[in-house]
C-alpha cells in the first residue's frame, strides 16, 4: 500500500514539476511580453524602424557607433572580436535613448572556428545527436566572440548537385533534413535562449529555393502548394516545432513571387497556421532585390511589399530605413504592423538575455576556441560524415604493417582551407589538420611516405609528360592514395555548375595513378555530388567526403588504415551524368517506368526504325538509375536484413505501424550500419512518390552479433497534402521497406483503413 501512495505521490510530484516548468516558461514569456509591450509604448516610429534594419559592419567603428546612438540600426552582421562588439553594444545600451541591445549576427553554418564538415556531410552521418553536438560546439564558439544569431540551419531541400549551395543542405530528403535542422536549432540555442551560449537559429532560406531551375542560383522556382506542403515545408515547420527563433526570406521568386513579398508563406504558413511568434530577416538585400525581379516597381514599393507580407528585419537593402516613415505617414502601411514586426523583434533579443547580459567576457574565447573536446567532436563527425563508395578486392582497410611506402598525391592531400568547404569566414586553415599532416604524424615512424600533388588546384590542368612522371613515381611505391575533388570555391552561394566532372586534370591523375599497377584509394573532397562515374574504373577504392574541415585528415587516415570503419551513408544521390538532374530516389513512378532492360546507346542498331511503343522513362545515354542511391554507403563489414515483420497486416489512421527486422553482422568487423525505413503508398488521391524515408537508426554491431531493430512508425506520419489540398492519412495499401540504402531491400505491405 505504501509503495502504491509513493508512486502515486512521486507521480503528483513530477506532474507539479511539468507544470511547474511549463508555467515557469508562460511566466516569462508573459513578463516578457509586458516588457516589450512597455518599450514600444516609449519608442518613437524612427526608433522603431531603427530595430528592423540590419546591416553589415562598414566604415569606421565611431560611424557605426553614431547610427547606434540614433537609433537607426537593431542588429549587425559580420562583426567577430568581442572588444569590438562591447564597444557597439555600450553605444547602443549606455548612448541610446532607450538602451535596446544589438542582436550580433553571423554565417556560423558548420562550426566557428572549429569547423565541422559541411551540412552535407553532416547530413551524412544520419546522426542527429552529433550533428546537435556539433551545433552546440559552434554555438559555444561563436558566443564566446559575441556572436547570439547565426544564420542556419539551411534547410532547402536540394534535389540538384549543379547548385553550389547544396553544400551548406542536409541533401534532397525531407524526413532526414528535417532530423537534421531540429539537431542543429537544439545545439544552437541550447537549454535556454537566455544562456550565454546559446544563440538564436535562423532556417533558411524560407521557401524551395533549392530548386532554383538548372541549379543555377538565385533563380527562379516553380513548385506547387502541393510540393511546397509535402516536400519543402516539413523541414521548416519542424524546425519551428523545435523552437527556431527566427527564419530567413529566400531570394527566389516561387510561381513568381518572391519570398520576401510571399504573404501567404509568411502570414498563412509560417504565423497562422504554425503559430510562429519568433523573428522573419530578409535575405541580404532581397527585399531591394523585389525591384529587379519586377515585383515591386522601386525601393519604396518593395518595402511596402516586405513588411506587409511579413518581413520584420531588412538585411542590408536599406528600404526600410528609407521608406517605412513616409509609408506609415501616407497610410500604406499601418504601423501597427511595424509595432508587430518590433515585438517579434525584441522578443528575440528579451528571450537570449540580452537586456540583462549584453556585454560578452572577453576572455571567454580563448578559453573555448579550439578546446580538445570540440576538435575530437569535429574529427568524429568527420568519420561519420565519409561514404564509402567502392572498395573492390577489399583493398581497405589498409595494413600498415603490410606496407613499405606509401604516396600520397593529389591537390586536396595537403590543401588546409580547401578542405574547410564554403561558408567558413571563421575558420583558419593554419588550424587545418590535412591527410598529408594526418599520415605522417599516425605512420611517418614506419612508412616511407611519398608526397605529390601532381596539380597545384583542382582546377589545375597539368601536361601528359607530368602525369607520366607520377605513373613512374607511384609503380615505385606499395599503394596510391590519391585526395582529389573540389577547391572549396567551386561549392557553395553562387557557385554553380553545369558540368560535375571532377575538375582540371583530376580523372587523368586517377587514370595515372590507375597505369602505375599499383593498389589506388581515392579520397574525392567536395561540396556537392560529383559525377565519378568515369573514375571508378581506374580505383580500387572511393571515400567520398563532403569538405570534413578541421579534423578531415585525421578522421580520413583513421578511416583508410582501419582504425574506424566507415558508417556514412549518402543523403543526395548521385547521378550517373549531369544531364540526369534532377535525379532523387522520391521520384514519382510515371505512366511508363523504366523496366531496366532498355536499350543504351550504343546497343541500338544502326539504321533502327523509328519506334515510340514500348518506350520507357530513361535516357539512352545515362540509362534510369543513379550511379549511387539517396542511403547508399559500404561498410569494412557486410549486414544481412531478415525477418521484416509488421504487428498488424491493417491498421488505423490514429494508430501506430510497429516494424522490424532482424540485422546481423555478417562480416569481420565491429561496424556501424544505417538502418533505414522506407514506406510506399501505393494508391493516392494524387500519385505518390515510390519510396519515402520515414525513420532511420545507426546499429553498431559486433561481428556475428544479431539483434532485432524495431521502428514505430505512427501512421499519421503517411499524412500528405492531397488532391483537395487537405493534409490527411489516405486509406490504401502501403508498402514498407528496412534496408541499408533506398534501392535495396524486402518489402511487406500492409493498409490502413
Ligand atoms: C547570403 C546568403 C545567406 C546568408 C546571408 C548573410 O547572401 O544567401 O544564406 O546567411 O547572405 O551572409
Amino acid at each position: 500500500m505504501i509503495a502504491r501512495i509513493l508512486i502515486l505521490l512521486s507521480g503528483v510530484l513530477i506532474l507539479a514539476s511539468c507544470q511547474s516548468d511549463s508555467n515557469r516558461r508562460n511566466t516569462a514569456d508573459a513578463q516578457i511580453e509586458k516588457r516589450i509591450d512597455e518599450l514600444i509604448s516609449r519608442m518613437t516610429v524612427e526608433e522603431k524602424i531603427g530595430q528592423t534594419n540590419q546591416l553589415t559592419v562598414y566604415g569606421t567603428t565611431e560611424e557605426l557607433c553614431e547610427k547606434i546612438r540614433n537609433g537607426e540600426i537593431g542588429s549587425l552582421l559580420n562583426v567577430v572580436d568581442p572588444a569590438d562588439i562591447n564597444t557597439l553594444q555600450r553605444a547602443a545600451v549606455e548612448q541610446s535613448r532607450l538602451g535596446i541591445p544589438l542582436l550580433i549576427a553571423r554565417d556560423v553554418i558548420h562550426g566557428f572556428r572549429t569547423v565541422f564538415p559541411i551540412p552535407l556531410g553532416q547530413a551524412a552521418t544520419f546522426d542527429p545527436a552529433l550533428v546537435e553536438q556539433g551545433a552546440r560546439i559552434a554555438a559555444i564558439e561563436a558566443s564566446a566572440a559575441g556572436i547570439r544569431w547565426t544564420f542556419s540551419p539551411m534547410l532547402d531541400i536540394s534535389r540538384d548537385p549543379r547548385w553550389g549551395r547544396i553544400a551548406e543542405s542536409a541533401g534532397e530528403d525531407p524526413c532526414l533534413t528535417s532530423a537534421m535542422g531540429a539537431a542543429m536549432v537544439r545545439g544552437y540555442q541550447g537549454e535556454g535562449a537566455d544562456d550565454p551560449t546559446s544563440i538564436a537559429a535562423c532556417a533558411k532560406h524560407f521557401v524551395g529555393y533549392g530548386a532554383s531551375e538548372s541549379g543555377r542560383d538565385y533563380n527562379s522556382t516553380n513548385l506547387t502548394e502541393r510540393q511546397l506542403r509535402n516536400v519543402y515545408l516539413p523541414p521548416f515547420e519542424q524546425a519551428v516545432r523545435n523552437g527556431a527563433m527566427t527564419l530567413m526570406t529566400s531570394f527566389n521568386d516561387n510561381d513568381g513571387i518572391p519570398s520576401t513579398g510571399n504573404r501567404f508563406l509568411l502570414e498563412e504558413v509560417l504565423r497562422n497556421e504554425w503559430g510562429f511568434d519568433g523573428m522573419v530577416v530578409t535575405d541580404w538585400n532581397s527585399a531591394g532585390e523585389m525591384v529587379s525581379h519586377g515585383f515591386a516597381a522601386d525601393t519604396k514599393d518593395a518595402a511596402m511589399k516586405a513588411i506587409n507580407a511579413g518581413v520584420d528585419m531588412d538585411m542590408m537593402s536599406h528600404v526600410f530605413s528609407l521608406h517605412l516613415k513616409d509609408l506609415i505617414d501616407e497610410g500604406t502601411v499601418d504601423e501597427r504592423r511595424l509595432d508587430e514586426a518590433v515585438r517579434n523583434i525584441l522578443r528575440v533579443k528579451f528571450r537570449l538575455g540580452l537586456f540583462e547580459n549584453p556585454y560578452i567576457d572577453t576572455a571567454r574565447i580563448a578559453r573555448v576556441t579550439y578546446a580538445p573536446e570540440h576538435l575530437e567532436a569535429a574529427r568524429r563527425t568527420a568519420e561519420e560524415s565519409a561514404v564509402l563508395l567502392r572498395n573492390e578486392g577489399n583493398i581497405l582497410p589498409l595494413d600498415a604493417s603490410a606496407l613499405r611506402s606509401v604516396l600520397v598525391a593529389g591537390p586536396m592531400a595537403d590543401a588546409p582551407a580547401e578542405q574547410l568547404g564554403t561558408w567558413t569566414f571563421d575558420g583558419e586553415p593554419d588550424h587545418t589538420v590535412t591527410p598529408l599532416a594526418a599520415i605522417r604524424a599516425a605512420y611517418g615512424d614506419r612508412l616511407h611516405i611519398g608526397y605529390n600533388p601532381v596539380a597545384a588546384y583542382s582546377r589545375e590542368k597539368v601536361t601528359a609528360a607530368k602525369l607520366a612522371a607520377f605513373t613512374a613515381q607511384a609503380a615505385s611505391y606499395d599503394a596510391i592514395l590519391l585526395f582529389v575533388g573540389e577547391e572549396a570555391i567551386l561549392s557553395g552561394e553562387a557557385h554553380c555548375l553545369a558540368d560535375l566532372n571532377l575538375q582540371g586534370s583530376q580523372s587523368e591523375l586517377i587514370a595515372a595513378a590507375r597505369r602505375s599497377g599499383k593498389p589506388v584509394v581515392t579520397v574525392v573532397m567536395a561540396g556537392r555530388p560529383l559525377t565519378i562515374a568515369r573514375d571508378l574504373a581506374n580505383t580500387d577504392a572511393l571515400l567520398y567526403s563532403f569538405h570534413p574541415g578541421t579534423m578531415g585528415g585525421p578522421a580520413l587516415i583513421d578511416l583508410i588504415f582501419g582504425n574506424a570503419v566507415p558508417s556514412g551513408k549518402l543523403p543526395v544521390t548521385f547521378p550517373v551524368a549531369t544531364g540526369q538532374i534532377p535525379i532523387y530516389y522520391a521520384r514519382n513512378m510515371t505512366g511508363r517506368p523504366a523496366a531496366g532492360n532498355e536499350l543504351l546507346l550504343d546497343e541500338i542498331p544502326v539504321g533502327a526504325g523509328q519506334t515510340s511503343l514500348g518506350c520507357t522513362s530513361y535516357h539512352l545515354d545515362a540509362g534510369f538509375g543513379p550511379l549511387f542511391p539517396f542511403g547508399f554507403g559500404l561498410s569494412y563489414s557486410t549486414f544481412e536484413y531478415a525477418d521484416l515483420q509488421l504487428d498488424k497486416e491493417a491498421y488505423l489512421p490514429t494508430e501506430t505501424i510497429r516494424a522490424s527486422c532482424r540485422l546481423t553482422n555478417t562480416g569481420k568487423r565491429t561496424a556501424t550500419e544505417v538502418v533505414q525505413l522506407y514506406v510506399r503508398d501505393r494508391v493516392g488521391s494524387t500519385v505518390r512518390p515510390v519510396k519515402e524515408l520515414k525513420a532511420f537508426d545507426r546499429i553498431t554491431l559486433e561481428p556475428g552479433q544479431s539483434r532485432t531493430v524495431e521502428f514505430e512508425l505512427p501512421a499519421e506520419d503517411l499524412a500528405f497534402w492531397g488532391l483537395d489540398m487537405q493534409k490527411r492519412v489516405e486509406p490504401g495499401t502501403f508498402d514498407l521497406w528496412i534496408a541499408g540504402d533506398s534501392q535495396s531491400g524486402n518489402s511487406v505491405t500492409f493498409t490502413i483503413n
